[in-house]
């Protein structure tokens, strides 16, 4: 049993735990997927790495789901990647590849991996191409969906706090120079985000309440995150949440009634 509340144009559903979380992202992708390919012949999803979705992408590779979906019509695009070799085990496409596209018939042309290898820079350019040739526009691309999540700090995608890429208005994607700790990565910008038909975002777990809490329900919240950023223009942002990393809402807004 879920509970659900709308907070301005942002849902918010909480779920007892990240397997019923899992499930639910399943069915907005199997349904969005469905009726974006008997409309426009075609469905095109940015998905993000993390440990998050990893069963959610398991169970889109599973015998339970793998066979309800039409993979021919799908495109799949990344929200973010490390500057990584795709072998590398922190690359977002080597988690998807392992997980379910090695299990689905999604063609091969529908893959459309971010070339990470080549560098922050010329690999972020390289993505902004293929996604113009891919979408055949000169303007923002349309997701059909975006499957996003959030770190402790309320980043997402490779969009953190302070950075300049939360500005950008004119590039698709961009490079991300990180420090040591981490992999340079190339990630899509705020307004190729905020122009998707329907954003999902998958937030699990207690490491998240306080930022949620931040978020959602403090008044100013949202734009001290750039999660908070995530705002579609014309499009659906649903918040699937798991009962802890709903545990600070205020009660009644939006906790599990089971
Ligand atoms: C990535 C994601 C990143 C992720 C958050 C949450 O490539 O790592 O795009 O934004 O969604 O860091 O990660 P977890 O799901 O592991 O908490």
């Amino acid at each position: 049993m879920e509970a659900a509340v709308t907070e301005g144009r942002i849902k918010i559903r909480v779920f007892p735990d990240l397997e019923s979380l899992s499930h639910e992202a399943v069915h907005i992708f199997v349904e969005t997927s469905r009726q974006s390919i008997s409309e426009r012949k075609s469905f095109s999803v940015a998905i993000s790495g993390g440990s998050t979705p990893r069963m959610l992408y398991t169970l889109l590779g599973s015998d339970r789901y793998r066979d309800i979906v039409n993979w021919k019509g799908i495109n799949v695009f990344w929200a973010d990647e490390r500057c990584v070799t795709p072998e590398h085990r922190d690359s977002n496409y080597r988690h998807a590849f392992e997980s379910f596209l090695s299990k689905v018939p999604v063609p091969d042309k529908n893959i459309h991996r971010i070339r990470g290898e080549k560098g922050p820079e010329q690999g972020a350019q390289e993505y902004e191409n293929e996604l113009r040739r891919h979408f055949d526009t000169a303007n923002l691309p349309v997701f059909d969906l975006v499957l996003l999540g959030m770190g402790e700090d309320g980043h997402t995608a490779s969009l953190f706090r302070n950075s300049i890429t939360l500005n950008e208005k004119g590039r698709l994607a961009v490079p991300v120079f990180r420090n040591k700790s981490d992999h340079d990565r190339i990630t899509l910008t705020l307004p190729v985000l905020n122009n998707a038909l329907h954003i999902v975002l998958l937030i699990s777990g207690t490491s998240k309440s306080k930022t949620v809490a931040n978020i959602l329900g403090e008044k100013n919240g949202k734009h001290r995150y750039p999660v908070g950023r995530i705002q579609p223009t014309g499009g659906t942002v649903i918040w699937l949440l798991d009962r802890e990393a709903a545990a600070l809402l205020r009660t009644g807004r939006a906790c599990c009634s089971a």
